[in-house]
């Protein structure tokens, strides 16, 4: 088997650059314990933000405790940031790191698997001092080179550059991956990992030449068998969805990419005007989560939002994660060294 080991799988503890990154609202105890004991890293998802907070706090430790139960390799979880106009953290997130930390206070065994914290949407500010002192690396997931910038300042370790046909909240600047990575491995020291488009060896052997560490996936490691907690009509969407079927719309933190259809469609509409009933700004945040969940827990994709990335256009089959993995790393490696043995073969004289 081939490894690629470098300061990013030294710095975590794992075997293969390959990242299964935050699927919140949705449950992903098990799929993250897949991609963890295959020699990547899985991570827990962040539940959602439910009005009762203490309750989504407990879900979040449940499957924090579940993963942990299930592979005795390194994990992580992602916590989306909610911020305030004055960029203040909100009180869901305070919440939810704290219980983070909490779940590996109290238990030996889950501080020393559950190593890594990825943050998205806002900058969580002084909480990455309160994170690295826990013990934990901090990884910050950005949409463009002037947050990356911002958060190595900041005391990030690791930064995940998200290009816009990535599933799930996009950047605010359309800025697509193969522009993005190399600016912002040119921009900071830290690691970085490219999210958005990765789906095989080639993606990832891609990303290395673009200077990035490694990859973070999420609608890859939502087609695979091992992604049992996900309705099966939701997967099937996915796989069944073609070149063109993705579109942008309004999400939770500004723009989503997910699949089209009579819920993103609504979307659309409601943005440009044109909706039935204006809902309130509060409202219209629930009924977008429920969406979600409707989708994810009850399989109903034409009512429900169906987040994916560009990149379920190119995949049509299940992945059996124990295998994907490490196979994923071998079909990077095996391209490096084809075009390395290439680049040392003298140049044919064409005349
Ligand atoms: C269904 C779905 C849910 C997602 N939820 C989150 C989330 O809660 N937090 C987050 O940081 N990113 C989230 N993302 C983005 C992923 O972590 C990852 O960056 C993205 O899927 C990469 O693009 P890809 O789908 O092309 O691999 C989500 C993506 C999808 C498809």
């Amino acid at each position: 088997m081939a490894f690629i080991s470098n300061r990013y799988t030294r710095l975590i503890g794992i075997e293969h650059p390959i990242v299964q990154e935050g699927l919140g609202p949705f449950r992903t105890p098990k799929l993250a314990a897949a991609v963890s004991s295959a020699g990547g890293l899985g991570t827990v998802s962040m539940p959602g933000m439910p009005v009762d907070i203490e309750a989504g706090a407990r879900t979040f430790r449940e499957h924090i405790e579940e993963c942990a139960a299930l592979t005795d390799k390194p994990f992580a979880v992602n916590i989306p940031v909610g911020v305030d106009r004055d960029g203040v953290v909100l009180p869901f997130t305070d919440v939810y790191i704290r219980t983070v930390l909490e779940a590996r206070a109290a238990d030996s065994g889950i501080a020393a698997q559950l190593r890594v914290m990825t943050t998205s949407a806002g900058f969580p500010g002084r909480y990455v001092q309160l994170v690295k002192d826990a013990g934990m690396i901090h990884q910050h997931k950005v949409g463009s080179t002037h947050q990356a910038v911002r958060a190595e300042e900041g005391g990030t370790d690791v930064v995940i550059a998200a290009g816009f046909e990535m599933g799930g909240h996009a950047p605010s600047k359309a800025v697509h991956t193969f522009v993005l990575i190399p600016s912002v491995t040119e921009a900071v020291d830290v690691p970085v990992l490219l999210t958005g488009g990765a789906r095989d060896g080639r993606g990832l052997a891609a990303a290395l030449a673009m200077g990035a560490d490694g990859v973070a996936m999420g609608t890859r490691f939502i087609t695979s068998v091992d992604n049992s907690d996900w309705h099966p009509a939701y997967i099937q969407a996915l796989l069944d969805a073609e070149e063109g079927d993705d579109v942008a719309f309004d999400g939770v933190y500004g723009p989503c990419r997910g699949l089209r259809n009579a819920a993103s469609q609504s979307l659309l509409d409601h943005t440009a005007g044109d909706g039935d009933e204006p809902m309130g700004e509060v409202e219209l945040v629930r009924w977008k989560i429920e969406s979600m969940q409707r989708a994810q827990t009850e399989g109903d994709v034409t009512n429900g939002l169906v987040l994916a990335g560009q990149v379920a256009s190119a995949i049509s089959g299940l992945i059996r994660v124990a295998e994907f993995v490490p196979a994923m790393a071998e079909e990077a490696a095996n391209i490096l060294r084809r075009l390395a043995a290439n680049l040392d073969a003298p140049l044919v004289d064409a005349r």
